[in-house]
């Protein structure tokens, strides 16, 4: 089934201009990039994006991390969308990700593995809505 889910470059990605590579990864796939935009998220934004981290000890980390450069935020389109991004970014800790996945790699730590990508339905619909307004 045709799907859309959220994808946000990281600032590691932004910051080692890794951006064009991974983006081009997605469209070699075959996905389509229907929205995307560059920011800087706010602490407001970045905490309710990972409001499920909420109280874990890396959560004030992360919060750093995320708000501490510009982030490349996209939703992108396709068939069964949503695992097949997922497959394609890798598993989060860039150590365990398999080669051939984004984080596998060009990754090597936390919080600072890249690339978020929605992880259900449920929470590709909130994140579009969060980043996007639709
Ligand atoms: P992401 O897929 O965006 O979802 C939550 C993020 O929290 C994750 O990628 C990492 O950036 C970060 N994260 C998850 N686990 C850890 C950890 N153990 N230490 C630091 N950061 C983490």
């Amino acid at each position: 089934m045709r799907e859309r889910t959220f994808v946000m470059l990281k600032p590691d990605a932004v910051k080692r201009k890794l951006i064009g590579r991974i983006i081009q990864r997605f469209e070699d796939k075959g996905l389509e990039i229907v929205e995307m935009k560059m920011l800087k998220m706010s602490r407001e934004l970045a905490e309710k994006l990972y409001e499920e981290h909420r109280g874990k000890d890396f959560f004030e980390k992360l919060i750093n991390f995320i708000t501490s450069g510009r982030v490349v935020a996209m939703v992108i389109e396709g068939e069964e969308a949503i695992s097949v991004v997922r497959k394609m970014v890798g598993k989060t800790n860039p150590l365990e990700a398999d080669m051939g996945t984004i984080r596998g790699d060009f990754g090597y730590s936390t919080p600072d593995n890249l690339v978020h990508a929605s992880d259900s339905r449920e929470s590709a619909r909130r994140e579009i809505e969060l980043f996007f307004g639709r």
